[in-house]
């Protein structure tokens, strides 16, 4: 059913105001337009291409909540480009080669090719089931990652920057890392021995002395400084850049990056000796490189490569890779967003202190959406963060079940949306002449809704999305404040100005929800998509276009008014009950998610 649009007779002021308003949403346009280019730079200047990579993970072990945590914050930044427009790829996959898999891999008495196919299978599946859109799935055992090995080891060998040498220092099986002396440590083993460990991450460390292949890093020190100071924004966020400019100020020493066949077999041989392996994080570094395409026809993704890691594996990405790619003839990546971790009880995550968070069972337990949701809202990327499951059960009620999912079920409950449709919005209810049922703060929501999108994509270019979901939940509270200030469950809608009115509140809270809904869709795509199914909202009309919010406000047509609603798939996000509520207060635990 279409509502009929209300003929309204303009006063001059009315008038004026309506020309004001159609001059700012033209200006809020073009600045939303203006910052698609500025934001992506250069990308826009070429073409709208990005490409982001997570780290591939080892295979040693199965996956954990922190493998999980970078795939997610890598997803949400690929779809947040589809979003916009761009023509995205997203790589993830697994790291096979190297000690720590062959030692793993005689373990669990298999061998590493098989031993290695299971546990990619489990981080896969993992990600598969977790929403995780990656549009590659790179393992360092295929052929393809293979011949990129060979021949980027071959230009720089070519280029005169690998030399055979002798290493002898420290080198961490776990880490897959040369340590110089300043960066080991004593400590003592479980059962008491003395051993050395790396200072950074506690991992036990042997002496090593072995002809290799050594690389020219040592010449690389002054380019690295200044490819630094010359893109500020090269490392996010910002006290990882100064970590890495203040490692530079040491001398570099050249770098081992092959090891002797007779230690390690389970690697790619160095062209042209057999009797060497090409060392596991040259070999890993590359396959961003590998699914670019490289050696062939890997330009067009290759100049807009942005990196998403880990905080223990900065050194790896932000010295030896840029310096191999600079040494290679490469260009060096876009930006590398560094992420912190996730503690369990204020620890580490480890085996052996049995705290390591299983995302499968975790996911389970509070929906995909509900542990990505959290993840994106609690991580920050410039300081750890502790998990715990009440923490998770807390904010999901709070912020999706109750806040957001109460807001939607309100909205479309048939007592006050019974046509469930996208009502009418009258713009004499909601005039801002003092003379409507609008109050200021009402008025002050629709900016701050307005807004939204400008505030949501800043967090979400720089990768602090907890800040993109802080400012989208502080306007979903004022939604709900808007709707429980004016009480439409109160109003007669028998009579015609109380039902203009109801229609009005409805309407706007729709079209709040259909923005929230829309910038959600990067981090809970299930949970939006329903929301917005269940406004109405198509399939074309949910990207970044389509955030011109509350025309009718601005005089002009709203698409979607008089739109009937979707289907009614149930509540938005159920409660989630903490494992004892029902020993502890059963009726409570028994309370259903909408708020009144
Ligand atoms: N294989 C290397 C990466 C090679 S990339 C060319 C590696 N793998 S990993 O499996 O150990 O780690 C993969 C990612 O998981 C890293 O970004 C790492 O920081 C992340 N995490 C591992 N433990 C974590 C937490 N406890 N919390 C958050 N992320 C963590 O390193």
């Amino acid at each position: 059913m279409k509502f009929p649009v209300l003929t309204v007779t303009w006063s001059c002021r009315a008038f004026r105001r309506f020309q004001q308003r159609r001059v700012l949403l033209a200006e809020q346009r073009l600045w939303r337009s203006a910052l698609i280019c500025r934001s992506s730079s250069h990308l826009c200047r070429d073409y709208r291409s990005f490409y982001i990579t997570t780290p591939i993970f080892y295979v040693n072990a199965s996956p954990h909540l922190g493998h999980l945590y970078s795939a997610v914050i890598a997803d949400c930044l690929h779809r947040w480009k589809l979003l916009q427009g761009f023509d995205s790829r997203f790589a993830t996959g697994t790291d096979e080669h190297g000690l720590k898999i062959q030692q793993a891999a005689e373990a669990a008495g298999k061998d590493p090719l098989t031993f290695s196919t299971e546990v990619s299978e489990r981080f896969k599946n993992l990600f598969s089931s977790c929403n995780i859109s990656f549009t590659d799935y790179i393992r360092t055992t295929e052929q393809r990652h293979r011949r990129a090995v060979e021949h980027f080891w071959s230009v720089l060998w070519n280029k005169g920057l690998i030399y055979k040498g002798s290493y002898e220092g420290w080198y961490s099986t776990q880490d897959e890392s040369f340590l110089t002396p300043s960066q080991v440590g004593d400590a003592l083993d479980p059962s008491g021995k003395a051993v050395k460990v790396s200072l950074e991450s506690g991992h036990k460390v042997e002496w090593m002395k072995e002809e290799n292949y050594m690389f020219r890093l040592s010449a690389f020190r002054s380019r690295l400084h200044d490819w630094l100071v010359e893109n500020p924004g090269a490392v996010q966020p910002e006290r990882f850049q100064l970590a890495v400019l203040q490692w530079l100020q040491e001398e570099l020493p050249d770098l081992s990056v092959s090891r002797q066949r007779s230690r390690l077999q389970w690697g790619v041989p160095v062209p042209g000796d057999p009797e060497q392996t090409v060392y596991v994080w040259l070999d890993a570094l590359v396959n961003y490189l590998t699914v670019a395409g490289y050696p062939d026809g890997h330009e067009q993704w290759w100049r807009v490569a942005h990196h998403v890691i880990g905080k223990d594996i900065l050194k790896f990405h932000a010295v030896y890779w840029p310096a191999f790619l600079l040494g290679a003839g490469l260009p060096l990546p876009r930006a590398i967003h560094v992420h912190s971790h996730w503690t369990v009880g204020g620890r580490k995550m480890s085996k052996s202190l049995g705290n390591v968070v299983d995302p499968f069972e975790h996911s389970r337990m509070f929906t995909n959406d509900g542990i990505r949701y959290f993840l994106l809202r609690q991580g920050v990327p410039d300081s750890d963060c502790d998990y715990t499951p009440d923490k998770v059960r807390k904010l999901l009620n709070a912020e999706l079940a109750d806040s957001l999912g109460g807001l939607l079920n309100r909205c479309t409950a048939p007592a006050l949306n019974p046509a469930q449709v996208y009502p009418a919005f009258c713009c004499q209810a909601f005039s801002g002449d003092g003379r409507g049922r609008a109050a200021a703060e009402d008025h002050r929501m629709v900016a701050a809704v307005r807004s939204l999108p400008t505030v949501v994509e800043k967090h979400y270019e720089s990768m602090h999305v907890y800040k993109a979901l802080e400012a989208i939940s502080a306007c979903v509270r004022q939604t709900n404040g808007f709707v429980q200030r004016h009480a439409p469950w109160k109003l007669d809608r028998r009579d015609a100005k109380d039902r203009r009115w109801s229609d009005t509140i409805v309407h706007v809270s729709l079209e709040c929800l259909r923005i929230y809904g829309t910038l959600l869709q990067p981090v809970v795509p299930e949970m939006s998509d329903r929301l917005l199914t269940r406004l109405g909202v198509r399939a074309h009309e949910r990207s970044w276009k389509d955030l011109d919010f509350l025309q009718r406000y601005d005089g002009t047509d709203c698409p979607f008014e008089g739109r009937p609603l979707g289907s009614d798939s149930g509540l938005l996000f159920s409660r989630l009950e903490s494992p004892n509520a029902d020993k502890r207060n059963p009726k409570k635990s028994k309370k259903p998610a909408h708020l009144k």
